[in-house]
């Protein structure tokens, strides 16, 4: 469906065309003084210069070629020259039920269906999740989604830090623990057991532990880089070590991936494109691109317009060793020609961004993608404490992701818990079922509804809140809407095909223009890769309903067709809200 704007500056540019304007002035925007009209237009006020005379005059003129709009009820020309408008409740109520008729609310296809990868998650094997990784997970899922529903065709991929020094230190540690174990047996020739040799939580000790030793004993780090050479070298015993380390770990990040909605379509790491490094080293070097500095091998990817420095990409360590540019790269290399992808996006940490320059840079100067695959990083800032340093424990250390989850879901139980009354038990199993959902909104729309790039602070008490700008607000408020329609259905109110009327008043009129302006706010989240427009849209509706709920009789009015209608709208407000916040990666429960 046409976007309402774009449907009513439609009808207003055809009646300054009528008036002998040009019709490029006759774009309408929402008014930004509601309390005088619902939508104005500034065109006469840009064409009083191109035609000579004052802008009232234009204003006038093009008013008076309104008075047999569809769509418009009043346009008024206001000194010194605004066109103020006000919609018909008609026009407007017809667009609303189109859009209820329409599949995904009437949101116009992209021109072109996209193939767009976005690399996400990038959690590092062997190492807990902990909150850093909270918001590549989020904003990832929720662009995916986003996209998705937009009409485009999306990967995830994880991109897991599985290949580097890591690694090393955890074999290597591994090696001096278990002296016995045939895995650091070079000689040995046989089959190589099943069952990992360790557990998850010793294969999470081990590595703080070495990456802690490595730190103050060099010949340590030096046995540790060995390992890792040994192991993307392929030494076998190290990569079958290598392949418990990461079944063990991957069962557990999809554990917590889970809980959190979020899932991949590739889990890929850094080791899938091993193999790949090699020829695209040799490209590189036969295109005159890359060569020996100081003996790393690089590529220079300074620009005659940079403003600051951009160092060259380094391809190779001067031991031959690869880095996180060269499986970086490789990997853009193995995605183009194995998906051909139009895009790929990088959510990853803002810190990186200088980083992602030379990346995508070296990738395009060496030919590793298409000149029209667009290379887009979204880089997202740090999540705070309220002491608005990075998020810690209380005790200062860093926050598994799953503690904080389990924190947050606590406090919502407690919080339902505390709301029941005698009429309302909740089974215990619902209850928690509940304060799941609603622990889910509450991180999620604490993180989305920021602007990605920006730092925030994690406010456990105003995130959990069921009042103000948050998830659990946005929820309460769908349950409400919920709560009335069952009770019309426990009153014999049919709710199949409830007639929606043209507005009784105001606030069910603000109401149907929030909904119309659904298309508007889609088309620039995804353009613009904004899950937080989808929040402001979200909160906006929420306001607007519960505005609406507060000044209106619904089940009581005595007036069925205005009854009906008023719960013909509380559908569509909940349609569209269901959507919305799926999109985000959360749903409401059927009551809280
Ligand atoms: N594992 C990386 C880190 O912890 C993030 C990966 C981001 N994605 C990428 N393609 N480099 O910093």
């Amino acid at each position: 469906m046409e976007k309402l704007l774009d449907r009513i500056s439609r009808e207003m540019q055809d009646a300054f065309e009528k008036a002998g304007y040009n019709r490029e002035l006759g774009r309408v925007s929402i008014s930004n003084r509601p309390d005088l009209c619902e939508y104005q237009c500034n065109g006469a006020m840009a064409g009083a210069k191109q035609y000579h005379c004052a802008p009232i005059q234009i204003a006038q003129k093009v008013a008076e070629q309104c008075a047999s709009s569809e769509a418009f009820e009043k346009v008024e020309a206001v000194a010194p020259g605004f066109l103020n408008i006000t919609l018909k409740g008609e026009f407007l109520k017809d667009y609303v039920v189109s859009m209820k008729n329409s599949p995904k609310f009437g949101l116009e296809k992209p021109e072109k269906t996209e193939k767009i990868i976005i690399d996400y998650g990038g959690p590092n094997v062997a190492k807990p999740l902990h909150v850093g990784h909270l918001r590549s997970a989020i904003i990832g899922q929720s662009l995916k989604r986003i996209l998705r529903y937009a009409g485009h065709e999306v990967i995830g991929d994880i991109h897991m830090g599985d290949w580097g020094l890591q690694m090393g230190l955890i074999i290597h540690e591994f090696g001096i623990r278990h002296p016995e174990s045939v895995y650091l047996d070079e000689s040995y020739t046989g089959e190589y057991p099943a069952e990992p040799p360790f557990t998850l939580a010793e294969l999470e000790e081990i590595y703080p532990f070495a990456s802690g030793k490595s730190k103050e004993d060099p010949s340590y780090k030096e046995k540790a880089m060995e390992a890792t050479a040994k192991l993307q070298n392929g030494v076998r015993g190290y990569r079958a070590l290598w392949h418990h380390i990461l079944n063990v770990s991957v069962a557990d990040l999809k554990r917590n991936y889970d809980n959190l909605n979020v899932d991949f379509e590739r889990w890929n790491g850094e080791s899938t494109v091993h193999d790949v490094i090699p020829g695209m080293v040799e490209d590189m070097k036969k295109g005159g691109y890359a060569y020996i500095s100081e003996g790393a091998l690089v590529v220079d990817v300074k620009e005659e317009t940079d403003t600051k420095e951009v160092p060259p990409c380094m391809i190779l360590k001067s031991d031959g060793a690869s880095l996180y540019n060269t499986t970086d790269l490789a990997t853009i290399k193995v995605r183009n020609e194995e998906d051909h992808p139009d895009e790929i996006i990088y959510v990853v940490d803002k810190r990186q961004e200088l980083y992602f320059t030379q990346v995508f840079r070296c990738a395009r100067k060496t030919r590793l993608v298409e000149d029209s695959t667009k290379l887009r990083f979204l880089g997202f800032g740090t999540m705070n404490g309220a002491d608005g340093k990075p998020f810690k424990t209380r005790s200062g250390g860093v926050m598994r992701l799953e503690y904080l989850i389990q924190d947050i879901y606590e406090e919502m139980y407690r919080k339902i818990s505390e709301n029941k009354t005698d009429d309302q038990e909740m089974p215990a199993q619902e209850a928690e079922q509940t304060a799941r959902k609603i622990a889910m909104s509450a991180i999620i729309y604490g993180d989305l509804s920021n602007q990605a790039s920006k730092d925030y602070i994690f406010d456990i008490d105003r995130f959990t809140s069921f009042e103000g700008d948050t998830g659990p607000y946005l929820l309460y408020t769908m349950v409400r809407i919920k709560s009335i329609l069952n009770k019309a259905k426990g009153a014999g109110i049919s709710l199949e095909d409830l007639t929606l009327q043209s507005a009784y008043g105001s606030a069910d009129k603000d109401l149907m223009k929030q909904i119309a302006s659904f298309g508007a706010c889609m088309e620039s989240a995804v353009e613009e890769l904004a899950p937080h427009k989808i929040c402001a849209f979200l909160y906006d509706l929420a306001n607007t309903f519960n505005h609406f709920y507060h000044e209106t009789k619904i089940l009581t009015e005595e007036n069925t067709e205005k009854r009906d209608s008023y719960l013909a709208l509380l559908q569509i407000t909940l349609a569209v809200m269901e959507d919305m916040v799926a999109l985000l990666g959360f749903e409401a429960p059927e009551r809280m």
